[in-house]
C-alpha cells in the first residue's frame, strides 16, 4: 500500500535552512544528480537521500521544509515525475540517470529511467543544461549560464530576476530553434521550461530579501553545485500553484507551442499541445498521453499502483475545476 503525499506543513514561515543539521556535503562517488538544481541542493544538503534516490513523498516533504513551496505545486510537480520516470511500485525515484536502486523494470515501453529521460518530463531549452539532441541533457553548462549572465547585466541590473528571466527564457528558446533540428516546446516541456524560470526568483532568493534579485554568485551556487549559501534563509512566501507568476515571463515574448520538424530554424506551431489558455488539458493530455503511453496495459499490481498515483497526482490539482481522467483498466 503506497501512502498518500505529504500535507501542508504547520509553519510556513521563513527560516534557516542551511543548518548544522542540513549541511551541503558534495556527492560521493555513486551518489545520483540531475537537472534539476533544486532537488540537486535537497539531496547535497540532506533534506532528501544524499544517494539521490527518493520516494515522492521524501521530495513533496523536502521541497516545502527546504524552500517553501506550496503543497499543491510540490504534490503535481512530484507525482508528474514520478508517473514518468519513477517505479511505481517500489514507490522509488532516481532525481538524475536511471538506476537499479530503484527496483525491478516494468514492461517496456516504460523505462523508469529516472529524471534524466527525455521528453517525458526533462525537456529543450533548459536555462542550464544542454538539449539532449546535443548529448547531455543533465550537467551544468558553463556556456549556457555564461548566457545567463550576460543577459542578467544587459536586463537585470546584473541580477536574475523577472526582467531578465524573461530575456533568458525567450533566448533559450531561439536559442534551440536555431541549432537544434529536433526541438520540442510542447506540453508538459511547453509549461515546465517557463515555471523553471520563475522557480529561481521565487526559491533561490534569501527570505528575509524582498528586492526579487538572484545573487548571480549564489544563482550559480544552486544551478552548479546544488549549495545553498552560508546562512541562508528558505522563503518567506509560500508559492504554489495560484501564485506561481508565470504571466510575468511568458508575456515577455509570448511564443506558442511548437517544434523543429529535423531541420534548424523550421519551428513550427502544434495546435494539439496545451498551452496557458487551458490548464485542464495539460493535466489531461498528461494522464492519458504521455503517462498512457509508458503504460498501455497495466495489469494487477502495475495497475493499482498507476491508478494511485494516478490519484494523487489529480489531488493537488482538484481545486483548478479539471474533471478527472477515469481510472485506467
Ligand atoms: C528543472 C524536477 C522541484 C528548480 C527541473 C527538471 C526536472 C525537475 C525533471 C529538468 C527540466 C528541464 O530543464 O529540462 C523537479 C521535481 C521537483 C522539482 C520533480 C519536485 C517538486 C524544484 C524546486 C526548485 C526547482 C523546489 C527550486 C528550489 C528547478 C530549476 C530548473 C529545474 C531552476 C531549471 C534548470 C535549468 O533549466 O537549468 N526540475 N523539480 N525544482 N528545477 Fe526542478
Ligand atoms: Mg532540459
Amino acid at each position: 500500500t503506497l501512502p498518500p503525499p505529504p500535507g501542508p506543513p504547520k509553519n510556513t514561515l521563513t527560516k534557516l535552512v542551511n543548518t548544522p543539521a542540513h549541511p551541503f556535503k558534495a556527492p560521493r562517488k555513486n551518489d545520483i544528480r540531475g537537472p534539476c538544481p533544486g532537488l540537486n541542493t535537497l539531496a547535497n544538503h540532506g533534506y532528501l537521500p544524499r544517494n539521490g534516490v527518493a520516494t515522492p513523498s521524501q521530495i513533496v516533504e523536502a521541497v516545502q521544509e527546504g524552500f517553501n513551496m506550496g503543497n499543491d505545486l510540490a504534490v503535481f510537480v512530484t507525482y508528474a515525475a514520478h508517473l514518468v520516470d519513477g517505479n511505481l511500485i517500489t514507490d522509488l525515484l532516481s532525481i538524475g540517470g536511471k538506476t537499479a536502486a530503484t527496483g525491478p523494470n516494468p514492461p517496456a515501453p516504460a523505462t523508469v529511467g529516472g529524471l534524466n529521460t527525455h521528453a517525458v518530463f526533462e525537456g529543450d531549452a533548459s536555462t542550464t543544461r544542454g538539449d539532449a539532441f546535443f548529448g547531455d541533457n543533465h550537467s551544468f553548462n558553463e556556456t549556457l549560464f555564461q548566457e545567463l549572465v550576460s543577459f542578467s547585466k544587459k536586463f537585470g541590473g546584473g541580477f536574475y530576476n523577472t526582467a531578465s528571466a524573461g530575456q533568458i527564457r525567450f533566448q533559450r528558446i531561439q536559442d534551440s530553434i536555431a541549432t537544434n533540428p529536433q526541438f520540442s516546446f510542447i506540453s508538459p516541456r511547453y509549461y515546465t521550461a517557463y515555471a523553471e524560470s520563475v522557480f529561481p526568483i521565487v526559491f533561490f532568493i534569501d527570505g528575509r530579501d524582498s528586492s526579487g534579485n538572484l545573487d548571480l554568485d549564489i544563482a550559480r551556487g544552486f544551478y552548479q553545485n546544488g549549495r545553498m549559501p552560508a546562512g541562508f534563509f528558505r522563503a518567506n512566501v509560500t508559492t504554489g500553484l495560484n501564485n506561481l507568476d508565470i504571466g510575468s515571463i511568458f508575456e515577455a515574448h509570448p511564443i506558442e507551442p511548437g517544434v523543429n520538424n529535423g531541420t534548424v530554424n523550421s519551428y513550427t506551431l502544434d495546435p494539439d499541445s496545451a498551452d496557458f489558455s487551458d490548464f485542464c488539458k495539460l493535466y489531461t493530455d498528461y494522464v492519458t498521453k504521455t503517462v498512457r503511453g509508458l503504460y498501455p496495459n497495466a495489469k494487477g499490481q502495475l495497475l493499482s499502483a498507476l491508478n494511485k498515483n494516478l490519484d494523487f497526482f489529480f489531488s493537488s490539482i482538484k481545486d483548478q475545476g479539471c474533471p478527472q481522467v477515469p481510472h485506467f483498466v
